[in-house]
């Protein structure tokens, strides 16, 4: 049986952003709740403790509910980190045989990989740390000159989880709390020094398991998880074949380029797919009745709507003034206007199945181009849409992501660009495949690049 302790009682002082970053969304989800999905969802913890402020503590069991049913106690944490830790370990009501794994809840990215070897390091060790090497080389100082530079080849950077048969912990904590003189930064620390003869395990961390410490690293968190969304080989995957098998997709600007792409490898995989497009069913996404009458035609025909996609696009390289009204209106109504309405309409069909809308954007999105300009502020007001409605949708079950296509072999792109080197394009079927990808994940509110 093993017990996870999961510390969210800190302050933050370093990220010093107005939200408590255990309570940041990322990827679409706070970050406590990325931990919490990874522990929960974990076959061998049993239990899982929540150390939390008590400003938050109500916060945090709105986050729990009834969704992590293995969080037993939400306690109250203290001043420093081990004061948070010893809380929770008064809060244990297990043997001391028994295993616990104490885990900074703002690392989000903890892998089951590494909450695996480090119970199974409990039964050599009594105390495990998760490490990394140290790539930079660390240098000693005092006074602000260097006083040593220790042998990189030694040095470790930890992590957490760390873990311990609970008697140890226990033991090295009733040490400190008589003492006093410590301030300690970790667990194993407080073992080190209390119990210097318990041998000390190290199990390998992971680059990616990093601890939100400064604003820069949510938006590294962020891409971390669109990474590990797109990991998921398409071909060979029998879980996307289970999954997909029967789900009834609508897409719109599906007649070529990359949605006709998405429509042939869903249906391989066994799903129901309608399309709409101008040119098959006369369907503009510009025009909201339009996409509100395909979606009524295909929920008509399937009873269910469990995933929409939008790669209906319109791209005119032209200065701003040489773009007549029509233009404007064509620009900004299929690449803006056409999203906000395919996503107006489809939420009452997606609230139902609890379902998925993907979106695309394009690379542009993050930086206007001259000649581009209606097209890529349209693109840039999609991703902002995208990341909106994430958090609208969370408590109706809805995902909404968006993917970001590096430049794509499409007609569109052929149209405007001419015949280029095939090999300096990503091809419609990549593109596909990595949103059929994001749709299997559980992720929501995550911009997804898609590159060769
Ligand atoms: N933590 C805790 N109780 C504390 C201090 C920290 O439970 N009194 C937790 C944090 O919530 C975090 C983990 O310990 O999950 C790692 O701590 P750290 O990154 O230092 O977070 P903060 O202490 O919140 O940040 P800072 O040191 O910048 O104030
Ligand atoms: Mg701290």
């Amino acid at each position: 049986m093993t017990t996870a302790v999961l510390l969210a009682a800190g302050s933050g002082e370093r990220f010093s952003r107005e939200v408590p970053k255990q309570l940041l969304k990322v990827a679409g989800v706070t970050v406590l709740e990325h931990s919490l999905k990874a522990f929960q969802s974990h076959e061998m913890i049993d239990q899982i403790i929540v150390v939390t402020r008590s400003d938050l503590i109500k916060d945090v069991r709105r986050i729990i509910g009834n969704k992590y049913s293995k969080v037993t106690k939400v306690v109250q944490g203290g001043e420093t980190r081990s004061d948070s830790s010893l809380a929770a370990i008064k809060a244990i009501e297990r043997d001391d045989s028994e295993k616990v794994l104490l885990h900074d809840a703002v690392r989000p990215l903890i892998t089951h990989e590494i909450i695996t070897e480090s119970i199974h390091a409990l039964d050599d060790y009594d105390a495990i740390d998760v490490a990394i090497p140290a790539s930079d080389t660390i240098i000693e100082t005092s006074g602000g000159v260097i006083t040593s530079i220790p042998n990189r080849e030694n040095l470790r950077r930890g992590q957490t989880p760390q873990g311990f048969r609970l008697g140890v912990l226990r033991k090295a904590y009733s040490l400190l709390e008589d003492d006093g003189t410590l301030s300690p930064t970790d667990d194993c620390g407080v073992v080190l020094h209390y119990l210097p003869e318990v041998l000390i395990g190290v199990v390998q961390g992971s680059e990616t398991n990093i601890k939100l410490t400064y604003p820069i690293d949510s938006y590294l968190a962020d891409r971390l998880f669109q990474l590990r969304s797109g990991q998921a080989e398409i071909q060979n995957d029998t879980n996307l074949e289970e999954f997909f098998n029967g789900k009834r997709i609508v897409i719109f600007g599906g007649s070529y380029g990359i949605g006709a792409s998405i429509s042939e490898i869903a249906k391989s995989l066994g799903a129901h797919v309608a399309t709409f497009s101008r040119s098959e069913t006369e369907t503009n996404v510009k025009d909201s009745s339009d996409v509100e009458r395909a979606l009524e035609e295909a929920h008509g025909r399937y009873g269910t709507i469990d995933f929409v996609i939008n790669t209906a696009g319109l791209l005119k390289i032209s200065r701003i003034d040489f773009l007549t009204d029509a233009d404007v209106e064509d620009l900004i109504g299929v690449n803006y206007l056409g999203a906000v309405n395919v996503a107006r309409a489809s939420f009452k069909y997606l609230k139902e199945s609890n379902g998925g809308l993907l979106l695309f954007t394009s690379s542009s999105y993050t930086r206007g181009r001259a000649e581009y300009s209606l097209y890529s502020s349209s693109k840039a007001a999609v991703v902002n849409l995208v990341q909106a409605l994430s958090e609208e949708w969370i408590e109706h079950g809805i995902n909404i992501n968006c993917v970001n296509p590096e430049r794509t072999q499409t007609p569109m792109r052929t149209e405007n660009f001419g015949i280029e080197d095939p090999s300096t394009l990503l091809d419609a079927e990549t593109v596909a495949e990595a949103s059929l990808n994001i749709l299997y994940s559980d992720l929501t509110g995550c911009i997804y690049d898609v590159r060769r």
